[in-house]
């Protein structure tokens, strides 16, 4: 049986999703037989309720010169990270000439906001394409991955920060006591960790099961994050749901006693129990889900061949490799899928091997159907595709439930 990265106590895994490759590896032709695969499996353990998976690939063979996913894609994502700058200004950067740090600052999405006002900033981003963007932007970034060892380094050369900013990248580290560690000697005594991430109780709710996919080695809760910096004498002061990534959550983590504790953290914890988000049985619960959504998915798709209509993705997700891997979407089901993303352009998607090609040969000839892999964009992406819809198309989404949007005529399919 595995053990707790958190708490070292055995647990069993929920769910397997079986053999997956690297959700960002989008791949040439002539790479294909030498693809990287391992078995995706995800696990809750009861004892300190963090819900991991069971084997990650290496970090270099995450992160690194060719990452593929570059933040700033989503105009919708900046102005989220705008307004989280501004709330950190306003709140907590009250000192004189205060000092941010951002754990996976990528292309500089969040930090470009603090260059902007003057303020002193460090990103820390070991993917270098994605690194070299910021610094070319002005942002002080270091190309390194931040643990224990790399937080005493900063200490010595810059000193403590006010704020530790992390979004999207906490839950994708699976050395986290050494993030603990290092975040705890990098803040100052009054300092805050603000780190957002996946939100578990969306996870369960929402059955959106292509959240699990190598990356992302935990499944944040309140009580997990809890539990965890706990150890560290520090204590969750603040959660805030937000609406990006399908439903995520913002923790805010303080020194013991150094804050007090809002009321959002009590209700947010009573909500997760009655979730249950404690219990192995949801898990269980949720694995039938998955399962349901599917069968659906595909026998809608199968469908839809039948009838001779075209369906194209619709953007190259991290999330939709779980998603074509576990249902079997292959490209006689799904015939490209469409990413404004150039380097993912005329590759193929990891596993499925579907080509990727740009957003133009979507528009030029939009197909009857497009199956939305970008479904946590949803509102920026329907909003743009008015003509989509004019035409007569329709999208495919699996998130929550499987549906057609708009919804089909009596017979469509
Ligand atoms: N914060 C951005 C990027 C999220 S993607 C956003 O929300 O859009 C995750 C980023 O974290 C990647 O750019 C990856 O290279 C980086 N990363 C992965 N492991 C890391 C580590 N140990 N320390 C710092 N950054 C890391
Ligand atoms: P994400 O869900 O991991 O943020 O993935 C974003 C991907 O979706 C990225 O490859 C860019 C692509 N994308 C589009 O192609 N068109 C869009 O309108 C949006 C919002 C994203
Ligand atoms: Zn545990």
């Amino acid at each position: 049986m595995p053990k707790c990265l958190v708490c070292k106590a055995q647990y069993e895994p929920f769910i397997s999703f079986g053999k997956m490759p690297i959700a960002n590896a989008f791949l040439t032709r002539e790479q294909f037989d030498k693809e990287y695969f391992f078995e995706l499996k995800a696990g809750f353990c009861s004892n300190c309720s963090m819900v991991q998976l069971v084997e990650q690939p290496s970090r270099e063979m995450m992160f690194h010169e060719n990452y593929a996913f570059f933040s700033s894609t989503s105009k919708f994502m900046a102005l989220h990270f705008k307004e989280f700058s501004e709330a950190v200004i306003r709140s907590h950067l009250k000192s004189k000439n205060p000092f941010v740090i951002e754990i996976g600052s990528n292309d500089g999405i969040m930090l470009e906001n603090f260059l902007k006002s003057g303020i002193r900033h460090l990103g820390i981003e070991p993917s270098g394409n994605v690194a070299n963007i910021a610094v070319s932007k002005g942002i002080s970034t270091i190309t390194e991955f931040f643990d224990e060892s790399l937080a005493k380094k900063i200490v010595k050369k810059y000193g403590q920060a006010d704020a530790i900013l992390a979004a999207n990248v906490t839950c994708h580290i699976p050395y986290i006591h050494s993030v603990a560690a290092g975040v705890k000697a990098l803040l100052k005594t009054g300092g805050v960790f603000i780190f957002e991430d996946p939100y578990l109780g969306d996870i369960i709710e929402k059955t959106s099961y292509d959240q699990i996919y190598d990356e992302h080695v935990f499944y944040f809760s309140v009580a997990s994050v809890s539990y965890l910096f706990e150890q560290y004498g520090m204590e969750v002061v603040d959660v805030e749901p937000q609406d990006v990534h399908g439903g995520s959550m913002r923790y805010t983590i303080a020194n013991k006693g150094a804050k007090e504790i809002s009321m959002a953290v009590f209700k947010q914890r009573e909500k997760e129990k009655k979730l249950g988000l404690h219990l192995a049985g949801t898990f269980d619960a949720f694995r039938k889900n998955v399962e349901n959504s599917r069968n659906q998915l595909i026998q809608l798709l199968r469908n839809i061949k039948k009838q001779k209509k075209r369906v194209v993705g619709y953007a190259a997700t991290s999330k939709s490799a779980t998603v074509t891997n576990f249902c079997g979407i292959t490209p006689d089901l799904v015939e490209f899928i469409s990413d404004t993303t150039p380097i993912k352009q005329g590759k193929f998607s990891p596993g499925a091997h579907i080509q990727v090609l740009p957003y133009k040969e979507f528009t030029d000839n939009y197909p009857e159907y497009a199956l939305l892999f970008a479904w946590n964009h949803r509102e920026e992406i329907m909003a743009k595709e008015q003509n989509f819809i004019k035409s007569d198309g329709r999208w495919i989404v699996y998130v929550p439930s499987v549906h057609l949007f708009p919804l089909p005529k009596v017979g469509e399919v």
